[in-house]
């Protein structure tokens, strides 16, 4: 089937005869002709008798020239006043220029200010991160910022796409819940018409009900947790991808994760390689993202790390400077697995000729981006899950839904979450998950 043509409802609703209504992000295919623009200024200089107007509309930028002989002195006037973010329209020829950042640039004939904006306070100069954290809504208009969170887009959108294709129904888990699923410590709790409901910290319970009915199903969307941690990967706010299989072990688990990531990657690259130069990525190193990825247990990382100097107790999780020595030594992604039992939430299937380690793996990222994947093989065992429920001290009356899983059929399932922030500040190459999502959520700050 055709793509649906979707016509923007400004355009639909022009009966006049003006030229056609443009976007800039497809402006090559009006080259020579006159067509409208509507958006904002990103900036602008002038030399006398021509005004250069850097203007946006959401899709791309261009320069618009606006010379003195072809516009009237009212609106030759207006191009030289109109401050930085005023919103406009401009009518003018597209023309090819090999110089220009996207090969066209505009020679302006009409020009209509819609809106005269006040002084912007972002401008070209540097500002603190506090401050741009505090403009966010108006930071993210800068093209830095576009360029992140077209790539935040592609890589939900690729995600999505290769999970349908791969025949995973996307079945959604409630934000609302009666228990934890990660622990308790970083439940953000809220009032339930009299009852305790928390924010959800993973869909995975709900997910694994959900393989039972279906088969292969992810859930997408927000999860939450009060984590007090003030780095530059924690959010409190943060979106998962958690595909969940029936009748799966560890292993083919992990086929699917280098599967689907490699996926994503390739796809950024071919649909997003201008937004990656934006930002200075190096894609040499992008490009060598294909399984299948390295495997490290758990007793081999301890021992790598010991063998680099670092005094490490085994039981113990890793932190964040370990995760990079150990992905130090890879150029692709690699996995982690068969972490100690006592260091995994509860739901975690211990192996069964050594239960003091589980069929657990995190997938860390290459260049220091830290752990950006978790998941593992689920117990499927109703006494033994039982006993963990009880030794991690969690209340049974909310898991008693989740127990009937392994009285009705019970099969051997793994599942894993993907952390999309982590994922596209790899991605990105960029230093900080803030800028990731467009209102980040971090420790202390619910604002903008
Ligand atoms: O390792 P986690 O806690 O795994 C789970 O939640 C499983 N229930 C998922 C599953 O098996 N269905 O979290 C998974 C990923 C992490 O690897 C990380 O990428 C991301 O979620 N993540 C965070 N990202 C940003 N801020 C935080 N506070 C995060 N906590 C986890
Ligand atoms: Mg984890």
């Amino acid at each position: 089937m055709a793509p649906l043509e979707v016509t923007p409802y400004m355009e639909a609703l022009d009966l006049t005869s003006a030229p056609p209504l443009a976007r800039i992000e497809t402006l090559g295919e009006h080259a020579g002709k006159t067509v409208r623009l509507r958006g904002w200024l990103r900036n602008s200089r002038s030399s006398g008798k021509i005004q250069f107007l850097e203007v946006r509309d959401g899709t791309g930028a261009i320069q618009a020239v606006v010379l003195k002989n072809r516009v009237s002195p009212e609106e030759f006037e207006a191009a030289r006043r109109m401050g930085q973010e005023s919103s406009l329209e401009v009518t003018g020829e597209v023309r090819e220029d090999p110089r220009a950042p996207g090969g066209y640039e505009m020679a302006v004939t009409a020009l209509t200010v819609v809106h005269e904006a006040q002084e912007f306070p972002i401008t070209p100069k540097e500002h603190g991160t506090d401050f741009l954290m505090d403009h966010r809504h108006l930071w993210i208009r800068s093209s830095r910022q576009h360029a992140i969170l077209r790539i935040r887009a592609e890589i939900m959108r690729a995600i999505t796409e290769w999970l349908d294709d791969q025949g995973f129904l996307r079945m959604d888990c409630p934000v609302l819940t009666p228990s934890a699923c990660e622990g308790t410590t970083t439940l953000f709790e809220t009032g339930y018409f009299g009852d305790k409901a928390y924010l959800t910290q993973s869909g995975q319970l709900y997910n694994e009900a959900n393989a039972m009915a279906f088969g292969k199903v992810y859930c997408f969307g927000p999860t939450f947790r009060a984590e007090k941690s003030k780095t530059r990967r924690h959010l409190m706010e943060f979106w998962m991808v958690e595909p969940e299989m029936a009748f799966c072990d560890l292993e083919e688990n992990l086929r699917v994760q280098e599967e689907m990531l490699s996926y994503v990657v390739q796809r950024v690259l071919q649909r997003r390689r201008v937004e990656l130069q934006t930002l200075g990525r190096d894609l040499s190193r992008l490009e060598k993202i294909r399984p299948p990825f390295p495997r490290l247990s758990y007793d081999e990382a301890v021992e790598i790390l010991r063998q680099g100097g670092v005094d490490f107790e085994w039981g113990n999780d890793f932190g964040a400077p370990d995760e990079t020595i150990l992905a130090e030594r890879h150029e692709l992604p690699v996995f982690v697995h068969r972490y100690p039992t006592s260091c995994k939430a509860f739901y975690m299937k211990p192996v069964e000729e050594r239960p003091e380690v589980c069929l657990s793996a995190d997938l860390l990222a290459p260049e220091g981006y830290g752990e950006i994947i978790g998941g593992g093989q689920r117990i499927e065992d109703l006494a033994l899950l039982e006993a963990r429920i009880r030794e991690h001290g969690l209340p049974e009356e909310a898991y008693r839904w989740y127990l009937d899983l392994r009285r009705y059929g019970s099969v051997p399932h793994s599942g894993f979450g993907l952390g999309i922030e982590r994922t596209v500040a790899w991605i990105c190459g960029i230093e900080h998950v803030r800028e990731t999502i467009p209102y980040a959520r971090t420790l202390n700050r619910l604002y903008p």
